[in-house]
C-alpha cells in the first residue's frame, strides 16, 4: 500500500514544540511519508526546538522579519506555500494550533484543494479580539479543516456547537503532554540554572508575551510582581523573555537591575519544561505553558482575562487573574503564603491525556486517508 505523504508546516515555537511529538512519530511509522515545511516565522526560538528534536525540515520560508505586520507574514507565507504544495501534492497537510503561520498554511492548502488536518482543534474563547489574532486564525482555520484532532472533550464540543461533523473529530489529548515526556527528566543539571534553584528559595517562573498585553496592561503586571518581590526576602523570578524587542524592552525598564528577578534568553524546551517542574509557581499569559504546568503539579496565575483552556480552570491548577495590579499581587501573595491554597491547586489532575495524543493522531490519519 502507498504511504500517506503527509506535509506539516509550523513556524513558531509553541507550534514546533506540540508538532515535533507527530513529526517525530510519523518519521517512525511505516505507514507514512512525512515532510516538514518550516515558514520561520520565528527565528532563533523555531530552531532552539528543531535542534533539540533532531527535525531537519525539507522546507523554511525563512520569513521573520523585524516588526512586521501580520498582513505581512500572511502574504509571505501564502506565497511561500505555493509551489511547494502544487509540488508536493500530499495526502494531507497538518497545522497546529492558532498562529499566523497555521492560519496562512490552511488557506493555502485549501486553494490546492488538498486535505487539511488540524492539531489542538475547537480551543475558543468567543471573543474576537482575546487573544488577539489568535482566535480568529482558530476559528478560521477550523472553517477550512477537514480531519480535527481536539484536546479534550471540551474542545470536541466546542466543534460540535459550530455545527462541524462528529464524525471529523477526534479526541486526542495534547501533544504538549507527549512533549513532556521527552523533556523532563528527574536527573537534570543546568549550571546556570542550578546557581537560582537551588538557592533554597521559593522560584516564580514567569512569560508574558501576548500582544494584547504589550505596553500598559504588561508594565501593570511587570510593576506589581517587582513589588512583591521586593516585600519577600526568600522569592526569585526567573523570566525568560521572548525575544520581540517590545517586550525586551518593557522587561528590562520595568524589572532590571534586580538581583531577585532574572531576565534570561529564552531557554530551550528541555530547560524551559525542567525550570517548570522545579519552580514554585507559573505566571504566565502563553497558552503552551497553561497546559504544561498543571501537568507538572505546578499552579499557574494566568495573566489574561480570558483562557480558551477551561479545563485547567475547572480542575482548579489555573487561576484566571488578568493584569489589574491588584489582582496579581493579592494573587500572588496568596500563593506565596497561603499553604493549603497552594497545595490545592498544586494536585489538580492533568487535564490534557497521557501523552499518546501523537499516536492517536497517526492512527486517525491512517484510518480516515483514503489512497
Ligand atoms: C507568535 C504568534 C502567537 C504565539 C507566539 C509564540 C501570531 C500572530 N502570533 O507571536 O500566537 O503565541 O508566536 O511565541 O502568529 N522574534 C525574534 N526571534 C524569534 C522570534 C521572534 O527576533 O525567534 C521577534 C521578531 O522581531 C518578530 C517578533 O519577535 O517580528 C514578533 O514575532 P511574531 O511571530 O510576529 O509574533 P509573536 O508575538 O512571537
Ligand atoms: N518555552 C520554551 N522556552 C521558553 C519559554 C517557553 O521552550 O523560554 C515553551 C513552553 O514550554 C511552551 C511554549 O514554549 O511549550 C510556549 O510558547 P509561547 O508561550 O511562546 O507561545 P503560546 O503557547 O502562548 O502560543
Amino acid at each position: 500500500m502507498d504511504k500517506i505523504k503527509v506535509l506539516s508546516i509550523f513556524g513558531t515555537r509553541p507550534e514546533a514544540i506540540k508538532m515535533a511529538p507527530v513529526v517525530r512519530a510519523m518519521q517512525q511509522d511505516d505507514r507514512f511519508l512525512p515532510i516538514t515545511v518550516v515558514t520561520g516565522q520565528h527565528r532563533e526560538m523555531l530552531d532552539q526546538v528543531l535542534k533539540i528534536f533532531k527535525i531537519v525540515p525539507e522546507y523554511d520560508l525563512n520569513v521573520m522579519g523585524k516588526g512586521q505586520t501580520l498582513s505581512t507574514i500572511t502574504n509571505k507565507v501564502i506565497i511561500g506555500l505555493d509551489t511547494i504544495l502544487e509540488n508536493e501534492q500530499p495526502n494531507l497537510v497538518l497545522v497546529h494550533g492558532d498562529t499566523t503561520t497555521t492560519f496562512a498554511a490552511a488557506l493555502s492548502a485549501f486553494y490546492h484543494q488538498i486535505a487539511i488536518g488540524h492539531v489542538e482543534a475547537g480551543l475558543r474563547t468567543w471573543n474576537k479580539y482575546s487573544p488577539f489574532p489568535e482566535e480568529m486564525n482558530r476559528q478560521m482555520v477550523d472553517d477550512l479543516t477537514d480531519f480535527y484532532f481536539a484536546p479534550t472533550s471540551q474542545s470536541a464540543e466546542n466543534l460540535r456547537k459550530e455545527n462541524h461533523a462528529s464524525e471529523k473529530i477526534t479526541v486526542t489529548g495534547n501533544t504538549a503532554i507527549d512533549a513532556l515526556k521527552m523533556t523532563v527528566q528527574d536527573d537534570y543539571q543546568n549550571p546556570e540554572l542550578n546557581e537560582i534553584f537551588d538557592k533554597g528559595n521559593k522560584v516564580v517562573l514567569v512569560t508574558m508575551h501576548r500582544r494584547e498585553n504589550q505596553g500598559e496592561p504588561m508594565q501593570r503586571v511587570f510593576r506589581a510582581v517587582r513589588k512583591v518581590i521586593d516585600q519577600h526576602e526568600g522569592v526569585e523570578v526567573v523570566f525568560p523573555v521572548h525575544l520581540n524587542p517590545k517586550i525586551q524592552e518593557m522587561a528590562q525598564k520595568e524589572l532590571g537591575n534586580d538581583s531577585r528577578i532574572h531576565l534570561i534568553k529564552p531557554l530551550d524546551v528541555i530547560d524551559f519544561h525542567n525550570a517548570i517542574a522545579r519552580s514554585y509557581f507559573v505566571m504566565t499569559d502563553s497558552g503552551g505553558v497553561q497546559e504544561e504546568a498543571p501537568a507538572l503539579n505546578k499552579p499557574v496565575l494566568v495573566l489574561r482575562d480570558t483562557t480558551e483552556r477551561p479545563e485547567g480552570i475547572t480542575a482548579g491548577t489555573l487561576k484566571l487573574v488578568g493584569t489589574e495590579p491588584q489582582d496579581v499581587t493579592n494573587a500572588m501573595i496568596e500563593l506565596l503564603e497561603n499553604q493549603s491554597i497552594y497545595k490545592k491547586m498544586a494536585s489538580a489532575k492533568n487535564p490534557y491525556g497521557d501523552g499518546d495524543a501523537s499516536l492517536k493522531i497517526l492512527d486517525e490519519i491512517a484510518k480516515s486517508i483514503k489512497r
